[in-house]
């Protein structure tokens, strides 16, 4: 086999949005995502997590061309996004394909799902309607559908049924990328962990490379290669999934697995102090600062930058002395 192919790549991504505050005031800027890095490998999935509010959404929109990030550059299977026209966007787009919390985000309701699963084919192939509809027909099949059901609607499945079917309109045009954002968060704990599952089987069988978004840790422990924590606009630990998992280093990571009991093991509790703070005012220093125990003088004054520790990044002044 040849090597690995990164796919995805962002180096210093951000995304500020500039809001009004009401009539007569200036304008604030929202920092809703704040220099993220990252490479991602054909075929492996890197997982992101955090709380809500922490920019994971942002990101998603970024990576999917969706919005255009305001700092920082994102390739996308080898093409600068920065540097590209209309019509090579188009194209790229084709290449990076999202999957929504709520499949109704992506499903048209007035259309059968077999006009759906078709749609991408018609839009951006020269297939015959036949050709299409074999297609169609496969990856109904492929996803756990049954393909007499390719006339009916989105209202008239399941919420998982209709989260497969939304994978699968993903999958049509055999995307090198799929981001999915917490595609499992409106699902019931029983269907989740099929709706995971077949994430799994259709990378095994198409390579295709992951973003997987969830604010649960539980969910991504058994789909993710690599693990990014994120809090604030900013990855916090970053590295691969086992290491995390054994031994979590930072002080916000520890705080959601300590959240995640049925992962909690053999590691000590540890609880934040606070709210998330509001992205429109982000704390000095270390933007954990005020909420996390372990906090000194030093933290509360200087940023501290991703660095290297025990097989993954971390962003924390004091890992010597508390994750040693
Ligand atoms: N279009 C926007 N305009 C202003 N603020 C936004 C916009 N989109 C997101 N935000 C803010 O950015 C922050 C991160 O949001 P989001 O990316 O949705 O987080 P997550 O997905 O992790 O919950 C939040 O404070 C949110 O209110
Ligand atoms: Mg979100």
């Amino acid at each position: 086999m040849s090597e690995a192919q990164t796919v995805l790549a962002a180096r210093d991504l951000s995304r500020h949005y500039s809001v009004s505050q009401g009539f007569g005031k200036p304008k604030a800027t929202v920092r809703a995502l704040n220099g993220v890095s990252f490479e991602l490998q054909q075929g492996k999935t890197l997982a992101i997590v955090g709380e809500s509010g922490c920019g994971k959404s942002t990101l998603a929109r970024q990576l999917t061309l969706i919005e255009a990030p305001t700092g920082g550059e994102l390739n996308i299977n080898g093409a600068a996004t920065s540097s590209l026209g209309k019509a090579a966007l188009k194209h790229l787009r084709t290449e990076i394909q999202m999957v929504f919390q709520n499949p109704y985000a992506s499903l048209n309701p007035r259309h059968t799902i077999g006009f759906q699963l078709a749609e991408p084919l018609s839009i951006h192939s020269k297939l015959s309607k036949a050709e299409k509809q074999e297609q169609v027909v496969a990856m109904m099949k492929r996803v756990g559908l049954r393909p007499e059901h390719v006339g009916r609607y989105p209202h008239m499945f399941s919420g998982g049924q209709r989260q497969r079917i939304a994978l699968a309109r993903a999958m049509m045009l055999n995307p090198k990328i799929i981001v999915a954002d917490e595609p499992t968060s409106a699902l019931d704990v029983s269907i989740q962990a099929q709706v995971l599952n077949l994430f799994m089987d259709l990378q095994d069988a198409y390579h295709t490379a992951y973003v997987f978004i969830s604010h649960n840790l539980s969910v991504v422990r058994h789909v993710a290669d690599d693990l990014m924590v994120m809090y604030l606009g900013k990855a916090v630990e970053h590295g691969p999934k086992e290491a995390i998992f054994e031994k979590p280093c930072h002080p916000y990571t520890r705080a959601l697995l300590a959240a995640a009991p049925s992962l909690n093991g053999h590691q000590a509790e540890l609880k934040l102090k606070g709210e998330l703070p509001s992205p429109l005012n982000l704390p000095s220093g270390c933007s954990l600062h005020l909420r996390c125990p372990f906090a000194q003088e030093q933290c509360a004054q200087q940023e501290p930058e991703l660095r290297p520790w025990q097989g993954r990044l971390v962003a924390c002044h004091r890992l010597e002395e508390i994750a040693a």
